[in-house]
């Protein structure tokens, strides 16, 4: 079976069939990847409190809910304090890191209040909680301030690797340019952030053979962390007038679990994310991502009466639970499958100990 998936042998054709298997030979990959990441990282499931920040947004992505142009949704941003008090709550739960989301958006406000927000968190729970920062394209100067105040992770997607696809997705202008964010990912990492990035999965005119180069481009950026996940198509979009080329809900789960399984394969000591949209598609989706090669889970604890304004995708999941009692759920449910919650540890990504042989 080592033979068949085994890591060096994994080129762009290798992948591309492997992300269109089924049957026995699925079974063989995802065996593969839960081995390879029980080697390397056992049983532990990092969580992040997720904060969603703000949806004010200064981009027009054709695929995003939160576009600009959208009109249709109420915007809003978090105060310092809810955001705090979200941060409060995480560190006392035992949450080692928040990862603070928002629109993007480059005022000298936004980039102060991010800022304020960094130093705060670090003079709240006495540098206990790693803050990992999911705020788009930035100077490489914000990009360092926020890094000297204390944010230790950055998490920029880039969508998609392939230049056509992503010209597809994106107005053709200087603000959305392919080169821009790639060169966004360089900076975190010269920087000296944990970088994380990752795609969307199952979109329209995507391929077998995009995704398996978006897999090979993630090894090649050297990434420490990945987000990826499925496409879901929302009405107030312009890609939602492409909705009939996409995979059914179903098999857009099964191809972002293969991807994860390759992924892990790939890169077996990065930190890599059971996103939200999994949950999306099937409640048990990240659960399914856990058990074949993710290791971090990302609990929503924006106050609640704000999520529904958050809105990505169609059918974003909005638990009935309070976060306390979610926080239950989901220990109870990753001991169900064998994992338990590293609670009070930051998770900090192997891959990047390594390369940089510090420990934060
Ligand atoms: N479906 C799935 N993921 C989406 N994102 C934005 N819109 C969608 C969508 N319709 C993802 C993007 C972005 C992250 C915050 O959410 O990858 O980077």
């Amino acid at each position: 079976m080592s033979g068949l998936i085994d890591q060096m042998e994994l080129s762009r054709e290798r992948l591309a069939t492997l992300l269109r298997s089924t049957g026995t030979e699925e079974d063989e990959l995802f065996e593969r990847s839960a081995s390879v990441k029980q080697a390397y990282l056992g049983h532990i499931v990092y969580l992040r409190g997720l904060i969603e920040l703000s949806n004010i947004c200064e981009k027009d992505c054709f695929y995003c809910g939160i576009r600009h142009s959208n009109r249709e949704l109420n915007r809003y941003r978090l105060t310092h304090k809810e955001v705090l008090d979200a941060i409060r709550f995480a560190h006392q739960k035992g949450f080692g890191s928040v990862a603070i989301q928002s629109g993007e958006r480059s005022s000298p406000a936004f980039i102060r209040g991010i800022d304020k927000i960094v130093r705060d968190a670090q003079k709240i729970t006495g540098g206990e909680i790693g803050i990992t920062l999911s705020c788009g394209e930035q100077t490489e100067e914000t990009y360092r301030r926020w890094f000297e105040s204390g944010a230790e992770r950055y998490l920029l997607r880039i969508e998609t690797s392939s230049e056509k696809l992503y010209k597809r997705l994106h107005p053709a202008d200087e603000k959305h340019s392919y080169a821009r964010r790639i060169r966004a990912v360089e900076a975190l990492r010269k920087t000296g952030y944990q970088t994380g990035s990752g795609v969307m999965i199952g979109l329209p005119f995507q391929s077998e053979e995009d995704l398996a180069d978006d897999l090979l481009f993630m090894r090649e950026m050297d990434i420490d962390m990945c987000g990826m996940g499925p496409y879901l198509e929302h009405a107030a979009t312009p890609l939602w007038e492409e909705r009939h080329l996409l995979l059914p809900l179903s098999d857009r789960l099964s191809l972002s679990l293969r991807m994860v399984a390759l992924l892990r394969i790939l890169m077996p000591d990065i930190n890599i994310a059971a996103t939200t949209a999994l949950q999306a598609i099937d409640k048990e989706g990240r659960e399914a991502a856990i058990r074949i090669g993710a290791n971090v889970l990302m609990p929503n604890i924006t106050p609640a009466r704000y999520r529904e304004d958050y809105f990505l995708y169609e059918n974003k999941p909005l638990s009935a639970r309070d976060d306390e009692e979610e926080l239950g759920y989901l220990d109870a449910r990753l001991q169900a499958i064998g994992h338990r919650i590293g609670y009070h540890r930051k998770g900090n990504s192997l891959r990047y100990k390594k390369r940089t042989g510090r420990e934060q």
